[in-house]
């Protein structure tokens, strides 16, 4: 038996998460368009088996059993994502109605339970016709976005009490834009600097225009990952000073691009060795300041640490991703660090930050395991990695809730329906909802808190 969990400060927040394409299904229903995820999973080829969201946990016409299944959790608080093809079929114009109907009856089934809606506006389904026109690559998207958010937030402005503009823009520039691995399945290294401003020009137009409607918290949620080099067995300990700068190299990407310019309203110096296009012209008068309007709350996804080499002649990154050793791994493959989110929250943020770090919610964090195991290894690391917050919290960091990723399994991007990240276990054959046994350990949590 290991210790019980340290108790979290009072009015702490405890939730879980999903998103739209992961969890909606009826795609075509109700005047919905087609976004890029859409597209993407039916091209031979890009996804495992050919999975595709067309059904996924078919939550569009059964969320009244899942909001039942939050409100038997206990949870205080759900962060779920509006489609944005739901809301603007082809990506702009006007509303359809149909579209926010749904989300109107979800936040209000949702307050009638006492489960406070964190509403995430972009969780990766971006309209197909804007990104034939250049999605995230044209500069017109961020404001076609700020577009959106002004009609979603005049709809459901008097009752969400979190927003969460964009959901990992880094994960958006390196998989859709970058490496092809996810929608829109975009190649290329200069792609990303423009998606990366162009998210965060979004994000502040979106901040902008829920303001106008709703005075609830403006957030925006990125994935953030402490960069470790490693030598050439995996291992920190046998990293050569070349490691140590790719690592550095590393982490001013992955982390620190998308966050000084929110909380310093200015690009990290050292990132034109990222860029191989003229930056002056994609960055214009004003755009910073916009982006760095101030926030309330800033959202961090968190799985593991990403182990770094030096890159090698002739490759296209210039640092190595590699394999952590000695960890044990996530079905997924994915090594289990708790102590990472704390180094994330504490070093990553807390002390880079001093005097502009908004309050911080984990708006993820989990893990994936086959469904033949039974959870006892789900359970470990939930419980290991609230440790890591608490300890967190201990040392001086504001954070104020936790969601676990999440309710339900569902359609796990490229992995398709393989990874099983639920605390409710999906048959999806038969969309049957069985709760799993970190389900019933964390309402014990809950409950006890
Ligand atoms: C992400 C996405 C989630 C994933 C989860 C597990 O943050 O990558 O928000 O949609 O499913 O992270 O990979």
């Amino acid at each position: 038996m290991t210790e019980p969990l340290p108790a979290f400060p009072p009015g702490f927040t405890w939730g879980v998460s999903t998103a739209s394409y992961q969890i909606e299904g009826a795609v075509s229903e109700d005047g919905r368009g087609t976004s890029v995820w859409d597209t993407f999973s039916h091209t031979p080829g890009k996804v495992r088996d050919g999975d595709t969201g067309d059904v996924a946990c078919d939550h569009y016409h059964r969320y009244p059993e899942d909001v039942a299944l939050m409100a038997d959790l206990g949870v205080g608080a759900y962060r779920f994502s509006v489609a944005w093809p739901r809301i603007q079929p082809t990506g702009e114009g006007p509303a359809n109605a149909a579209g926010l109907d749904f989300y109107d009856r979800l936040v209000d089934s949702l307050l009638a339970s006492d489960i406070d809606p964190l509403v995430t506006l972009f969780h990766w389904d971006l309209p197909q016709p804007l990104e034939d026109a250049g999605g995230w690559l044209n500069r017109d998207t961020s404001a076609r976005f700020g577009e959106y958010a002004d009609l979603v937030a005049q709809r459901l402005g008097d009752r969400v009490k979190l927003w969460i503009t964009l959901n990992e823009p880094v994960i958006v520039t390196s998989l859709g834009y970058v490496l092809g691995i996810h929608a829109p399945g975009r190649t290329g290294v200069p792609n990303a600097f423009p998606v990366l401003h162009h998210q965060l020009l979004g994000h502040g137009l979106a901040a902008a225009a829920i303001r106008r409607h709703s005075t609830a918290g403006v957030s925006l949620a990125n994935n953030y990952t402490p960069a470790w080099a490693v030598g050439p067995d995996g291992r920190p300990e046998t990293a050569t000073d070349e490691d140590r700068a790719a690592a550095e190299l590393y982490d001013l990407y992955h982390n620190r691009m998308f966050t000084d310019p929110l909380l310093h309203g200015a690009y990290p110096s050292g990132y034109e060795l990222l860029s191989t296009v003229d930056v002056d012209s994609l960055v214009l008068d004003g755009d910073l300041e916009v982006i760095s309007a101030p926030l309330d709350g800033l959202g961090v996804n968190y799985y593991n640490p990403t182990a770094i080499r030096a890159a090698k002649a002739g490759d296209d990154l210039p640092f190595a991703m590699v394999d952590l050793a000695g960890y044990e791994r996530t079905g997924f493959g994915w090594p289990v660090v708790p102590d990472g989110l704390r180094e994330t929250l504490v070093r990553l943020l807390h002390e880079r930050y001093p005097e502009v770090l908004p309050p911080l919610w984990i708006t993820e964090n989990g893990c994936a395991y086959p469904r033949s195991t039974d959870d006892a290894d789900r359970v470990s690391y939930l419980d290991g990695h609230l440790r890591a917050v608490r300890g967190a919290i201990d040392a001086g960091v504001d954070v104020r809730g936790y969601c676990v990723w999440s309710l339900l399994d569902n359609f796990e991007w490229a992995e398709g329906y393989s990874q099983r990240f639920g605390l409710v276990d999906v048959d999806f054959e038969t969309q049957r909802r069985t709760p799993r046994a970190s389900y019933r350990w964390y309402r014990d949590l809950i409950r006890g808190a």
